[in-house]
């Protein structure tokens, strides 16, 4: 069960790391580990996650799989999909999820999704999450904002691991239709123009929506791309002379 047993530090590194080293003591699957306070946490694509003291829901999560890494294709976007629903339930409007796993209040950033995998020597996935409660960065929310009243730290995280853990329970390796298309109901950018950056290519297209295994589908000159790497940002590609 997901958050059957939880950690509660007021602080530590990254709740990434001291999951993994929980895990290589025998941790069982579904353990939480929460701090109130990060000094190295981590977001995606080798950036840092910082959020002052108390102001924010920053935990990680031990699942142990019983099936292959390649069949993990969905996860992020479930996740994504479990704390927009979870955002929902508590009150929020215009809940939207930016692909591959952000969700965003309003168009602004509330939450992020980090997912780490290792082989321990069998498979261990960590999945980090940090929400911003009652503060957020520039340009980004807060859940406190958004629904315009306290929130309780306890309360979300009960609510979220209410939500992963039938998603676990009931793992598919693909998206079924009907998830699909609620993932689509609230994709951010649908049917609009965008610019995928990696690390070593950037594409502009518009967003067709996703792919059963959880990738992007752009379109691109009338041909459709389907993308699992990446970060969008709205509009056309921006060309910055000399640069
Ligand atoms: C992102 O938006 O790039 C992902 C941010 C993930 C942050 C969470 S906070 C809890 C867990 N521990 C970390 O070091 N990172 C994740």
């Amino acid at each position: 069960m997901i958050g059957a047993t939880r950690w509660r530090f007021r602080s530590v590194g990254s709740t990434q790391d001291v999951t993994f080293a929980l895990a290589a003591k025998g941790a069982n699957h579904g353990t939480v580990v929460r701090a109130d306070y990060q000094t190295a946490g981590r977001g995606r694509l080798g950036r840092s996650w910082q959020a002052p003291i108390g102001t924010a829901l920053t935990f990680s999560t031990l699942l142990r799989p019983t099936f292959a890494t390649h069949e993990l294709g969905p996860l992020s976007i479930r996740i994504a999909a479990v704390l927009a629903d979870a955002f929902t339930a508590l009150g929020a409007n215009d809940v939207s999820i930016k692909w591959p796993n952000d969700v965003l209040i309003g168009g602004r950033k509330t939450s992020g999704i980090l997912v780490q995998t290792r082989t321990m020597p069998e498979l261990v996935v960590v999945v980090g999450i940090g929400i911003n409660l009652s503060d957020s960065p520039e340009g980004a929310t807060n859940l406190q904002q958004a629904i315009d009243s306290p929130v309780s730290a306890d309360h979300v995280l009960d609510v979220i691991c209410s939500g992963l853990d039938p998603m676990w329970t009931n793992w598919q390796p693909e998206l079924n239709v009907d998830e699909v298309r609620a993932i689509e109901d609230r994709l951010w950018l649908r049917g609009e123009q965008v610019t995928l950056l990696d690390a070593d290519r950037e594409i502009t297209g518009t967003i067709a929506g996703i792919s059963p295994d959880g990738g992007l589908r752009l379109l691109t000159d009338g041909t459709e791309r389907l993308l699992h790497v990446g970060e969008i940002t709205r509009g056309p590609r921006l060309i910055i002379p000399g640069k």
